[in-house]
């Protein structure tokens, strides 16, 4: 089974009650993801490698620490991905960004991949895959299966709220992709949303619904 998280820092978890309120505005739910986003960029990025540096302060020489070489990649599955790019960004400003499209067909509830464009050496960097929702698990599974099939190795997935019949499927087909989320709500109703949840991010973080 790959490993699985729930970063349930205090600040996180007050801005997602504010987040799952049927009354947010789409201004304030665009605001609030991008702010957990960052928190949650802060949580998963912590055993980023290191190496040393030699750096000269205005007093002496001396041998701190900077980011290893390792690239970052960030891949948002589109739509509502697109709402936590901004939030690490402002953590990695230097990170490439790749972009997955998929939608979930309303009735089988089964993925459907409209566009893949990745950085070049997306086989050589850490990748971040991205999407506030991981329901079914059926967007993350071939979201992953798109990165593998060009040669990704290294994917840690971050989702806001998951349910347990995701987080269980995107283990057994990636147990190498590391999962983190902000909170593992209870259940999936008959039309695949996330009990208690907060709705369709896409359509509440675009206005579109
Ligand atoms: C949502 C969400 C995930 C997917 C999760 O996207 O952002 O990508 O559903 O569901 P799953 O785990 O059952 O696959 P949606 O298909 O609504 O597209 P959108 O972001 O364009 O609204
Ligand atoms: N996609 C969403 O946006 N919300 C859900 O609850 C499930 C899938």
């Amino acid at each position: 089974m790959g490993k699985f998280q729930v970063i349930s820092h205090p600040l996180i978890q007050h801005k997602l009650s504010i987040l799952r309120r049927q009354t947010t505005s789409t201004k304030d739910f665009r605001e609030l993801v991008n702010e957990i986003a960052m928190l949650m960029g802060y949580e998963v990025s912590r055993d980023l490698p290191l190496e040393d540096v030699e750096i000269q302060t205005p007093v002496s020489k001396t041998v701190q620490k900077q980011l290893a070489g390792k690239k970052l990649a960030i891949v948002p599955i589109l739509r509502a991905g697109i709402g936590m790019v901004d939030g690490f960004l402002s953590l990695v400003p230097a990170a490439k960004v790749g972009h997955i499209g998929m939608y979930r067909d309303e009735e089988t509830l089964e993925p459907v991949e409209y566009l893949v464009k990745l950085p070049e050496d997306i086989d050589q960097r850490q990748i971040f895959v991205v999407d506030p929702m991981l329901a079914t698990g059926g967007s993350a599974i071939l979201a992953v299966d798109s990165l593998k099939k060009r040669g990704a190795a290294n994917i840690k997935f971050v989702c806001l709220v998951a349910a347990p019949e995701g987080v269980k499927k995107l283990q057994g087909a990636h147990p190498d992709v590391e999962i983190f989320t902000a909170a593992l709500d209870d259940h999936l109703n008959e039309h695949g949303y996330i009990v208690p949840g907060l709705g369709d991010a896409g359509d509440r973080l675009f206005g579109t619904k």
